[in-house]
């Protein structure tokens, strides 16, 4: 049995505060330049909520969740993760917290194309230090909890864009992290696929308590969500809880 989240806490699992992103472009002409891509974002996030995120191409979706993914460091502003304040960790602590606190899961899938589904869900027990036989049994058991037990042995190119999405998913979820961060997911699926997988993130929010945050472009996938957070040219304009 997967443990469930508490559904209640006294402090969010995600706070950001005036968090701005700039990125320094070496422009030949005149030398280096600053663009401004996220602009003072103020969020705070709950455990177990399901939150998406819209906004054009360029909005700085992709780049907010790779700050909230500890994979990028805001230039200003200030990003709790569960209390901690992540520009306090050492990097050793903040790969640990992408180890086990967060799952991600992207548009592209990101297996290891030579590797099995089995293989690929029981990589991330491996990094946490568990042993090949125990990482295996315990990657087997997350594929049966996503009904890919018998694609177990499959790799990447054996499998349809929606079984490859559930093995990440699978992996994503195999350190049973308390959040699960999925930039366009359904991105590369057709619509009834599309449809599947979110069942199944929504299923993992309201059973398992897990917080998802989602960027997605389209409507009906933002839809399965309780909250909608509307980016435009780097800044907040909408935030809403949908019920
Ligand atoms: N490493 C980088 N260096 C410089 N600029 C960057 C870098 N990464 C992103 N950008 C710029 O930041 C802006 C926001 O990019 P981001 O990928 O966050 O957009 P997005 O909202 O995810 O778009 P899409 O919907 O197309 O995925 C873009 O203008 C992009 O050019
Ligand atoms: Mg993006």
């Amino acid at each position: 049995m997967l443990p469930v989240r508490p559904s209640t806490s006294s402090q969010p699992l995600i706070k950001i505060e005036h968090l701005c992103k700039s990125y320094a472009l070496d422009n030949q002409a005149n030398g280096s330049l600053n663009s401004q891509v996220l602009f003072d974002i103020n969020i705070e996030i709950g455990q177990g909520e399901f939150v998406a995120i819209m906004g054009h191409s360029g909005s700085g979706k992709s780049t907010l969740m790779n700050i909230l993914g500890c994979l990028d460091t805001p230039s200003s502003g200030r990003y709790w993760f569960s209390g901690q304040d992540v520009a306090a960790l050492s990097g050793d602590a903040l790969a640990q917290i992408r180890n086990r606190n967060i799952g991600f899961v992207f548009q592209g899938f990101n297996l290891l194309k030579r590797m099995t589904a089995l293989d690929n869900v029981a990589t991330p027990l491996l990094y946490a230090g568990m042993s090949r036989a125990s990482s295996r049994k315990r990657a087997l058991e997350q594929l049966r909890l996503t009904g890919l037990t018998d694609f177990s042995l499959y790799q990447p190119n054996q499998l349809s864009g929606g079984q490859q999405q559930r093995v990440a998913i699978s992996r994503a979820l195999i350190n049973q992290p308390q959040l699960i961060l999925a930039d366009e997911p359904t991105g590369n699926l057709d619509s009834q696929t599309s449809c599947e997988i979110m069942a199944l993130f929504q299923q993992l929010n309201r059973e398992q308590n897990i917080t998802i945050v989602l960027v997605t472009h389209e409507d009906d996938i933002a839809a399965y969500a309780n909250r909608l957070i509307r980016f435009k040219d780097g800044r907040v304009i909408h935030d809403e809880s949908v019920t």
